[in-house]
């Protein structure tokens, strides 16, 4: 059944676990990440979560080599068409990684939710840590920030087609492309911004690589309608307690506005990589990857605070 060689057994076989062959020399790299719709449309919302999932493997530098589904549907409440179309979401997103999916589990549910286990490879001396972030490095990050006020925005059903298409578009695109860049430059330090911001992940950074850093808030991109829905007050309860714990570790210049320091804050799904590394190798990037990334800040010797974010 599977097109993929390294595949040795898969649900075709019925054995009880995936079995992939490494090569010699390589690591293994494993990720699980799953969810409620974030969006209405059904194949998106697997394409979306997919993308989510495989991101961590692209944040360590890794090489996704295949992945199992995980289901969760009201099989009772909800027609079939629904689930194929949020599977078929996370197929076309696996086989854009160029992975196959080779199984996975589902259970009946009250409330839908999609993800992936993702397994990939590695060569272990490249792979990126958190702690590797060297004072004079450039930040670039990788996507817009604005997701998690969006999504909140959709459920409120106050977010317009267009903002929903844009955050949509954005949360679906893999972070292959940065990451293949990056494995070129062989970055100091990259994550993936995820559930706790652009600050929260940046701050385990910092206190990873004993390192602080500036953040300039006039070169955050954020996604259409952000900024215009947070001043509206949407404000997802999981973005305000980013804040409420980035007080603690960051300086706010005091002409940042409370939503200013919100939206950097923002939980994001399948967001961007963080990616710290030198200033001449940050142009480098920069002129492949597109003018979507954007250098954010700027590594500095260790602090009493670990960040500083000015407008
Ligand atoms: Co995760
Ligand atoms: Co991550």
């Amino acid at each position: 059944m599977n097109t993929n060689d390294s595949v040795i057994t898969d649900y075709t076989s019925t054995d009880d676990a995936a079995v992939v062959r490494l090569s010699d020399g390589k690591i293994i790299l494993q990720t699980v990440d799953f969810f409620t719709p974030i969006v209405d449309d059904p194949y998106t919302f697997g394409q979306i979560s997919a993308a989510n999932s495989l991101s961590d493997i692209y944040a360590m530098g890794g090489k996704p080599l295949f992945a199992l589904n995980i289901v969760a549907f009201p099989i009772q409440k909800l027609s079939n068409t629904i689930l194929s179309e949020i599977m078929q979401g996370g197929a076309d997103k696996a086989a854009e990684a160029g992975i196959p999916i080779v199984g996975g589990h589902s259970i009946d549910d009250n409330e839908p939710k999609y993800g992936l286990v993702v397994t990939g490879e590695a060569i272990e001396k490249n792979i990126w840590t958190n702690a590797g972030a060297k004072p004079g490095d450039h930040l670039i990050l990788t996507k817009p920030i604005g997701t998690g006020i969006i999504s909140t925005a959709i459920k409120k059903e106050k977010a317009s087609k267009s903002i929903t298409d844009a955050a949509s578009d954005s949360m679906k695109e893999l972070n292959k492309k940065a990451s293949e860049i990056a494995q070129s430059l062989q970055p100091n330090a990259v994550t993936d911004i995820t559930g706790f911001g652009l600050i929260g992940h940046l701050i385990e950074v910092c206190n990873a690589s004993n390192v602080s850093a500036n953040v300039y808030f006039k070169e955050i991109e954020f996604l259409p309608g952000a900024i215009d829905l947070v001043n509206e007050g949407i404000m997802p309860g999981g973005s305000k307690r980013n804040l409420d714990h980035a007080e603690n570790f960051t300086t706010f210049s005091s002409n940042l506005s409370f939503n200013q320091k919100l939206l950097v804050c923002d939980a994001q799904t399948s967001g961007g990589l963080l990616i710290s590394l030198p200033p001449k190798d940050a142009k480098k990037f920069l002129n492949q990857f597109g003018e979507k990334a954007k250098i954010i800040g700027e590594i500095q010797p260790r602090k009493t605070k670990p960040i500083t974010v000015k407008f």
